[in-house]
């Protein structure tokens, strides 16, 4: 059956053309190779865009005490210690040549007035870290990073889903991917494979994500015996539209609070200064005098408590909606309006301007917005090495951006994904290349692999009859919805897992009618395998996580555990039997300097710079 598809062959295979995809592509194409790009939908329609506020990098622009020790040190705190320690490092060292790579490729930041890139204040970063484009920031860097590739020769596949990740022995040989418009398969080969799907926001109904965010990366490398990690900790953004209902979930950007939004209750009360973590101010602000002031819910202290963690603040706005304290649509106010004039939110927010206005008819110049948790983005997913970004179980298997785990640990700074996809893309299209090139003989794949997967693929639109897709994906939204949300319990997990085993029952007989050209209900159907793996993983592995850490929050473990789970990272992966299977990896011990840096006060760590012990 095989032979009777198209068959390509490249050297480097990179599925997903968000800014991981096309940094890890650009960066192959650079080594020489011959470079494909597949994406499920268009070039460029990526989730990358959803980071509008900015990417952190230390520039040092906008404060010249930053430096890549504070914001690696930033960021594991951030992580809540669970971040990869030399991913953090890497990341924090690298992002400011990648951020001016960006800008000698063409993107157009916003300027200091001394014609600098500028740079603005977000949730965690101790100093104003995020190099933006008003607030079209993931825009502009995709738009830059599309440019520059069109010229480096890289071939792309569009509106092609990459369905199966053919091996060859223990490593990977190729992919199976599905043409959406033809409904017909082509087979890639390919000496390496880069995954940069992005995440699987899609599982929630209120998600800043778009219909392509179902966790295809995560489950094929899953299926292909690569290891998942840190998977039960999801991102729930504090600022998503809670009105009207057809936008519910649509990002509002952190950037709001950053220029000087305050957050409000339905009594306008600035409800933050009352869920300031005592141990998070202490680290985070920049002496223990400012530290003091926002505990005592001083209005003047240098950095408001709305840019606290994500984690704290989409935590805070539940409880504020929970307690009858919310915004008549279920949310809580965030007023720029009063703290900004209109000229300065219109040119810094000109997006956010335009989105209330067309979407809600609300000025935000003049009203507040009305804004809630919506789900944004998985800090878990592909456990990869530090520094190739190989997968640590597959050969030839590469994995950046938000499908692969380790940089953000428990919880996600906000403006460390641009910077993290354009860092790790250059490094796994370097990793993917070294492989490659050190490859001797491209890999061969065995027919029979390519007819079972054509066989399992084509079963939805070759059923006679059974479960409609599209109901099927709201079905498990309301899942992962009641069960599976900001809070968690050992009971709700539990059932919540149970269903899951109905569900993925069900999903086994899922049926699209028509023929398999332009068939939504059949791209539907194949999503939803996707969703099922990632599901269940992110079920059991927050059953497993006893504790309430970043981006998971257990209602009956509320505190943070470290010296039980400080250093345990949740690993799930495929066994023998076809059943997936949880362990526990005890992380080694962290570089000494790295660890001293880390954990060091703001006051410590300022010395040791000045001392010369860090050098930057
Ligand atoms: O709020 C935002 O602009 C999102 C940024 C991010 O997720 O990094």
């Amino acid at each position: 059956m095989s032979h009777d598809i198209k068959t390509i062959e490249h050297d480097v295979i990179v599925i997903g053309a968000g800014g991981a995809g096309l940094r890890a592509a650009i960066e192959c194409s650079a080594h020489g190779l011959d470079t494909a790009v597949v994406c499920k939908s268009l070039l460029g329609k990526a989730h990358t865009v959803m980071a509008e506020g900015g990417m952190a990098a230390a520039l040092r622009n906008a404060d010249n005490r930053d430096n890549w020790a504070v914001h690696f040190r930033d960021t594991m705190r951030g992580s809540k210690f669970l971040g990869v320690y030399r991913m953090a490092e890497l990341h924090a060292k690298q992002a400011p040549e990648r951020v001016k790579e960006l800008e000698d490729w063409g993107a157009v930041f916003d300027r200091t007035k001394d014609g600098l890139i500028n740079q603005r204040n977000f949730g965690g970063h101790r100093f104003p870290r995020l190099a933006h484009v008003g607030d079209r920031t993931g825009l502009e860097l995709i738009r830059t990073l599309q440019d520059h590739g069109i010229h480096q020769g890289f071939e792309v596949y569009m509106e092609c889903k990459a369905v199966k990740l053919i091996k060859d022995g223990d490593a990977v040989a190729g992919v199976l991917c599905l043409w959406k418009d033809s409904g017909r398969f082509m087979l890639l080969k390919a000496k390496a494979i880069i995954l940069a799907t992005g995440g699987a926001g899609k599982m929630w109904r209120v998600t800043s994500n778009s219909w392509e965010y179902t966790g295809d990366g995560a489950a094929m490398a899953y299926d292909a015996g690569a290891e998942l990690m840190d998977i039960e900790f999801v991102q729930f953004h504090p600022t998503g539209m809670v009105w009207p209902p057809s936008v519910r979930g649509t990002l509002v950007t952190e950037g709001v609070r950053g220029e000087g939004g305050h957050l409000r209750n339905s009594e306008g009360k600035r409800f933050m200064f009352n869920y300031v973590p005592e141990r998070f101010a202490s680290e985070t602000a920049d002496t223990e005098e400012e530290a003091a002031k926002w505990l005592a819910g001083d209005k003047e202290a240098r950095r408001p408590p709305e840019l606290l963690t994500r984690d704290v603040v989409a935590r805070a706005i539940y409880n504020e909606v929970k307690a009858g304290r919310g915004s008549p649509h279920g949310g809580a106010f965030l007023d720029i309006a009063s703290n900004r004039p209109a000229e300065y939110i219109k040119k810094k927010l000109p997006s956010m301007y335009h989105q209330f206005k067309e979407l809600a008819e609300l000025d935000i110049t003049t009203t507040p917005m009305e804004v809630g948790p919506t789900t944004h983005y998985f800090m878990g997913g592909i456990r990869v090495d530090p520094d190739s970004q190989q997968a640590t179980t597959v050969k030839g298997l590469f994995a950046c951006g938000e499908c692969a785990a380790g940089l953000h640990g428990a919880n996600r700074l906000g403006g460390n994904s641009l910077s993290d996809l354009i860092v790790f893309g250059k490094l796994a299209g370097d990793g993917a290349a070294a492989y490659a090139k050190g490859l001797g003989t491209a890999p061969s794949i065995s027919d029979d692999q390519v007819t079972d997967a054509v066989r399992h693929v084509t079963a939805p639109l070759n059923r006679e009859t059974g479960e409609n897709p599209f109901q099927l994906h709201d079905e498990l939204c309301e899942i992962m919805g009641e069960h599976v949300g900001i809070y968690r319990t050992e009971d709700g997990l539990g059932a919540g897992l149970e269903k899951l085993v109905g569900w993925r029952e069900k999903i086994k007989n899922a049926k699209a009618h028509a023929s398999s050209q332009y068939n939504a209900g059949w791209h539907e159907a194949l999503d939803l395998e996707s969703m099922a793996v990632v599901s269940q993983a992110v079920a059991m592995a927050a059953k497993e996580r006893k504790e309430s850490r970043g981006g998971h929050s257990r209602a009956d473990h509320e505190v943070e555990d470290y010296d039980h789970w400080g250093n345990i990272n949740i690993i799930l992966k495929k066994g023998d039997d076809d059943e997936m299977v949880l362990s526990h990896y005890q992380r080694e011990a962290p570089d000494p300097f790295l660890e001293k840096i880390a954990k060091a006060t703001v006051e410590e760590l300022d010395a040791m710079t000045a001392s010369g012990e860090v050098e930057i």
